[in-house]
């Protein structure tokens, strides 16, 4: 992939101003609630019976952090993104058997959170940026795939 300058800095600017707790857990918990067959991989993390609940549910908030702190070394390495994620990728595949489609629904998930939170400066352009981004994630986690 190749990144324009501006490209690199509407997502540089942007995610300086994210509140990876915040968002994390809102993108997680929302892609539970709109796609409710990504429960099946959270069975160990209790109460997943309602949106209330999945809101509410401590474990879906510390993983969605932990989830979106790791979009963030995309972001610190926004030429290297293949590498960045290649432990991740064997692990999500082989391990967890998460099927890849599931990587592109959280990316979309992430763009309507990030919408959400910075309304008029989520331009085209930076939502241009961002989906160019969340695309290269989903493919790089799909990379061990076989
Ligand atoms: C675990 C990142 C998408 C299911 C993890 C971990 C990270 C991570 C950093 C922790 C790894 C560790 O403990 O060493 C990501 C990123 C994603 C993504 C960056 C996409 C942008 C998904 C999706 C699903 C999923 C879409 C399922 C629908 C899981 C599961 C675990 C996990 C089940 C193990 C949870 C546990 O029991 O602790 N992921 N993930 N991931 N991920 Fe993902």
């Amino acid at each position: 992939v190749h990144w324009s300058a501006e490209e690199k800095q509407l997502i540089t600017s942007l995610w300086s101003k994210v509140n990876v707790e915040e968002c994390g857990a809102e993108a997680l918990a929302r892609l539970l609630i709109v796609y409710p067959w990504t429960q099946r991989f959270f069975s160990s993390f209790g109460n997943l019976s309602s949106p209330t609940a999945i809101i509410g549910n401590p474990k879906v908030r510390a993983h969605g952090k932990k989830v979106l702190t790791s979009f963030g070394e995309a972001v610190k390495n926004l030429d290297n993104i293949k590498s960045t994620y290649s432990k991740l990728s064997e692990l999500h595949c082989e391990k967890l058997h998460v099927d890849p489609e599931n990587f592109r629904l959280l990316g979309d998930i992430l763009v309507i959170v990030l919408a959400s939170h910075f309304t008029r400066d989520f331009t085209p352009s930076c939502q241009f940026a961002w989906q160019k981004l969340v695309s290269v994630v989903a493919h790089a986690l799909a990379r061990k795939y076989h």
